[in-house]
C-alpha cells in the first residue's frame, strides 16, 4: 500500500517538481522515504493522497516549510489538523496563465462567442478576454478599462503560433465546477494562493492580479459534474452565438477512462466547438495524432485535433507543423 504512495511521489518529485521546484521535488522524494509521511498519507482516501494537496495543506497549517525533517515534524505533531484540509480541499488549482495558450485558439473562432469552462475552480479562466498577453514577438494589451489591473500572461511561443490580433467577442460566459471557488471569500483566495507552488512568485502576482479583476466582474460558476451536467448549462447560453466549451487541467480527475471517452464522445457528437487542454494520457486516442509524445507538456486541442503542446501552466507553446497535426 505504502509502496504505491512512495512511487507516486517519485514520479512527482521527477516528473512534475524537477526544474520547477526544487523545494517540492526536495520534500517528495523525502514523503517517498518517510515511514511517518507514507503511514499518515495511508489513513486518508486515494483520491486525497496527491502530493499537491498533501504540500498545499501543509502550508495552510503551518506555512512555507522547505526543510524535510521539519516537514515531517508538521506531519507527526499537526497530522490531525493537516488531515482534516486534506479531507476537506482538493487541488484546484486556477492557473489563468493557461488563457496564453487558449487564446491562439479562441481568436480564430467567429463571434460572438458563448463561453463554457468545466472545471472552472474560481473561474479565472473564464476571464481570456479581460488580460493581457506578452507571446515575446508579438502582445496584445488589455482592454483599456483593464489596464494596469489586468495581469499580462506570458507565454514563449515556436514558430507557427497563430497571432491573436484582438481579444474573442464573449456575449455570455459560465463555468462549471464539483466545487466552484469563490473569489470574495478570503477563505478560498488563501487556499488558490496555497495550490501555487512556493518558489513561483510571478504566478503568484498573477494569480493576485486575477482575482482582484475577477471580484470586480466575477463569472458565473455553477456546482455539477461535467459529465452530467453540461447539456443543462448549453442550453442556457443565449442563441445566435458560438459555443465554445473548455476544460484545461481537469480531466485527468475524471478517473474512469470510459467516463472520459464519453464525454469526449458528446463534445464530438454536439455542436459546441470543444477545446481541450489536458495531459496527453487523458485522451490517448487523440494523442496519438500528435506524432512525438511530452509527458511533461499539455497538449491542446480543439475537437479532438492536436494543435500544439503547452506548457502546463500557460508558459509555453510548441506548435505542432502541418504534417503532425
Ligand atoms: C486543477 S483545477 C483546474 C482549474 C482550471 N481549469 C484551470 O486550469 O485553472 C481542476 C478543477 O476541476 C474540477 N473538477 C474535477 N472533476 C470534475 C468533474 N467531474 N466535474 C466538474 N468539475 C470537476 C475540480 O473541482 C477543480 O476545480
Amino acid at each position: 500500500m505504502t509502496r504505491h504512495i512512495a512511487e507516486r511521489y517519485i514520479r512527482f518529485a521527477q516528473l512534475e517538481a524537477a526544474g520547477q521546484s526544487p523545494i517540492y521535488e526536495r520534500l517528495a522524494l523525502h514523503v517517498a522515504r518517510s515511514q511517518n509521511c507514507l503511514g499518515f498519507l495511508s489513513t486518508l482516501p486515494a483520491d486525497r493522497q496527491q502530493p499537491n494537496l498533501l504540500f498545499a495543506a501543509v502550508r495552510h497549517v503551518a506555512g512555507n516549510i522547505s526543510c524535510p525533517e521539519a516537514f515531517d515534524r508538521v506531519i507527526r505533531d499537526r497530522a490531525e489538523e493537516v488531515a482534516t484540509v486534506m479531507r476537506r480541499r482538493t487541488t484546484q488549482t486556477n492557473e489563468p496563465g493557461r488563457c496564453a495558450v487558449l487564446l491562439t485558439l479562441l481568436a480564430q473562432i467567429t463571434g460572438p462567442i458563448t463561453l463554457i469552462e468545466v472545471g472552472a475552480s474560481a473561474g479565472l479562466c473564464l476571464l481570456p478576454d479581460v488580460y493581457g498577453y506578452d507571446w515575446g514577438d508579438h502582445k496584445l494589451p488589455p482592454p483599456p478599462e483593464f489596464e494596469g489591473r489586468a495581469p499580462i500572461l506570458q507565454c514563449n511561443t515556436s514558430p507557427g503560433t497563430p497571432r491573436p490580433m484582438a481579444h474573442p467577442d464573449i456575449i455570455w460566459r459560465a463555468g462549471l465546477d464539483l466545487n466552484p471557488l469563490d473569489v470574495s471569500r478570503d477563505a478560498d483566495v488563501a487556499w488558490l494562493e496555497q495550490l501555487v507552488w512556493p518558489e513561483h512568485q510571478l504566478r503568484l502576482d498573477r494569480l493576485r492580479s486575477a482575482v482582484s479583476v475577477a471580484q470586480c466582474c466575477p463569472p458565473r460558476l455553477v456546482a455539477g459534474d461535467l459529465t452530467q451536467d453540461l447539456p443543462a448549462l448549453i442550453a442556457e447560453a443565449p442563441p445566435n452565438a458560438t459555443v465554445v466549451v473548455f476544460h484545461t487541467a481537469v480531466l485527468t480527475y475524471v478517473a474512469d477512462q470510459q467516463r472520459r471517452d464519453a464525454f469526449a464522445r458528446n463534445m464530438l457528437e454536439s455542436d459546441a466547438i470543444w477545446i481541450s487542454n489536458e495531459g496527453p494520457r487523458v485522451f490517448p486516442q487523440f494523442a496519438a495524432r500528435a506524432g512525438q509524445y511530452r509527458e511533461d507538456m499539455f497538449l491542446l486541442m480543439q475537437n479532438g485535433q492536436p494543435l500544439t503542446w503547452t506548457g502546463p501552466h500557460g508558459q509555453q507553446i510548441a506548435w505542432l507543423s502541418a504534417t503532425q497535426a
